[in-house]
């Protein structure tokens, strides 16, 4: 039988003595709390950790722990930046937002939604997951149950994060507290695939754990739940998701380039071969963000670590960070021969975040492509109403614009993502009236193709 109920939360606890005295007496792992009325706190209040936080609170109130000030604040009135949450819902979720992490000492279940990014070298920092395993580590009840929901390579949860934990709580898993993986697959901006319509995968540190997490996650998923065979399994099929995606559109940017050079379009090439079954669809374009373009550069680095160079990985990668090199070249290449380059040249760039409908400007790929437009001494002016700018990383020259209309007329323009507001505002007309007859315009996902705007531009899309 657990003993948890008669165990005072750590802050109070009389020491490691008496927390060993009482081991040597129960001998017992500790049970599981109630899954349907389990009370959760959440770590990382961002994309991934504010939907879950609201699902869980339907539950049983729960705790959304944030280090970040300001956003807490802003939750409280009811405002999420990242969009995936209504005020409505915000304000009417029982959820304690707080940034005390004592707080934590009062949940049965804490789950782990930190930031997993690289460091200027792509080399993973684990320092986010790291400093919530300490926080855990100090503040968590005996018996709670720890799950990490961030994107790792396999073995980061039991051999980074549980050490940690262990040291910081004087407990021992299996003696003292349960751990699990789940990795998040929501899909940010996609109002078809919610938090609960996506199959979530779970593993625990034991078989009973992966069964109280089944039923404790069943509170919020309805798509279903899958057991992964084990924590490291779990780890491994959420990276592997991921960097499967970023081979892939790679493969398309690639194809890109060299289609181009030979006069060929790939949409073209795309459409005639996906008329066989057995083709995947994707597309060329800009791979941003904080999760297929930073992923795989994890599983480089567990590769280096094994002896092994991840040679396909990073190819890849690379393919895909110099997309927005092409995009520029590309553009140059359309110049008018006359007008000299891009020097001096007003260029519009439509689109900042790293994805369509979303406003993350986090490793947004538009960045890398104005700082090369301002490199070849272009004017850079880039708008996109939805952008949440509390990322802004390079595009140093480029003058962010709320009316794009009153700097025209370009000498070229730059689509580099479609946004249901962009094809809301600029009709063909309203896009020819941004720039000069014959500029060039490049339209990387081919949303504003037709005869008046072809007519118009020198149009090209991949
Ligand atoms: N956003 C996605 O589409 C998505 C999808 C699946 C998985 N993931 C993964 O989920 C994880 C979280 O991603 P996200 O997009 O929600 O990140 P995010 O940056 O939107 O949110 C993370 C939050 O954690 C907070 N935080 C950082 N360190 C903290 C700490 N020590 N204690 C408390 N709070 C802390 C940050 O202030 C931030 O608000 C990452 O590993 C990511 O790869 C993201």
């Amino acid at each position: 039988m657990g003993v948890q109920a008669n165990i005072a939360p750590p802050a109070e606890r009389a020491g490691e003595a008496q927390l060993q005295s009482i081991r040597l007496v129960t001998a017992e792992p500790p049970g599981f709390p109630a899954p349907a009325t389990a009370r959760v706190a959440v770590i990382g209040l961002g994309y991934v950790g504010l939907p879950l936080t609201l699902g869980f609170a339907k539950g049983s109130p729960a705790i959304g722990f944030e280090i970040n000030a300001q956003k807490v604040s802003e939750l409280e009135q009811g405002f999420d930046m990242t969009g995936e949450v209504s005020g409505v819902d915000l304000k009417s979720a029982a959820v304690a937002f707080t940034t005390n992490p004592a707080m934590l000492a009062a949940a049965d279940v804490i789950i782990v939604c930190v930031p997993t990014p690289v460091n200027s070298h792509n080399r993973p920092d684990y320092g986010p997951l790291v400093a919530a395993s300490r926080t855990i580590g100090t503040h968590m009840k005996r018996g709670a149950v720890v799950v990490f929901e961030s994107t790792v390579d396999p073995g980061t949860t039991e051999d980074r994060c549980l050490p940690v934990i262990e040291a910081h709580s004087g407990m021992k898993l299996g003696l003292d507290f349960h751990l699990g993986y789940s990795p998040e697959r929501i899909n940010p901006a996609d109002p078809t695939r919610k938090l609960a319509d996506i199959k979530k995968i779970v593993a625990g540190s034991t078989p009973a754990c992966t069964d109280f997490l089944e039923a404790l996650y069943g509170r919020v998923i309805k798509a279903g739940l899958f057991k992964a065979a084990s924590i490291r399994v779990a780890e491994a099929a959420k990276i592997l998701e991921n960097t499967q995606r970023d081979i892939n559109i790679a493969l398309m940017n690639q194809m890109m380039m060299l289609f181009d050079k030979m006069g060929i379009r790939s949409s073209d090439v795309i459409s005639a071969a996906g008329s066989k079954w057995n083709f995947h669809h994707y597309r060329p374009g800009l791979v941003g963000g904080h999760c297929i373009a930073v992923d795989p550069y994890y599983l480089v680095d567990a590769g280096r670590r094994h002896g092994l160079s991840m040679e396909l990985l990073s190819s890849a990668r690379q393919v895909n960070e110099q997309t927005p090199h092409f995009l520029v070249e590309k553009l140059e290449e359309l110049m008018p021969p006359a007008r000299h380059g891009l020097h001096c040249k007003k260029v519009l760039v439509l689109g900042r975040s790293f994805k369509e409908d979303c406003p993350d400007t986090r490793n947004s790929k538009a960045f890398p492509l104005m700082d090369a437009l301002w490199m070849r001494g272009a004017n850079v002016f880039n708008f996109d109403p939805i952008a949440y700018d509390d990322h802004f990383e390079g595009g140093r020259g480029a003058k962010l614009i709320d009316d794009p209309g009153a700097e025209g007329p370009y000498d070229a323009v730059i689509v580099t993502l479609a946004h249901g507001c962009f094809r809301e505002q600029f009709d063909a007309d309203a896009l020819k009236a941004l720039a000069h007859k014959h500029a060039p315009l490049i339209d990387l996902r081919g949303n504003f193709e037709s005869a008046a705007v072809t007519d118009w531009f020198n149009y090209w899309r991949p």
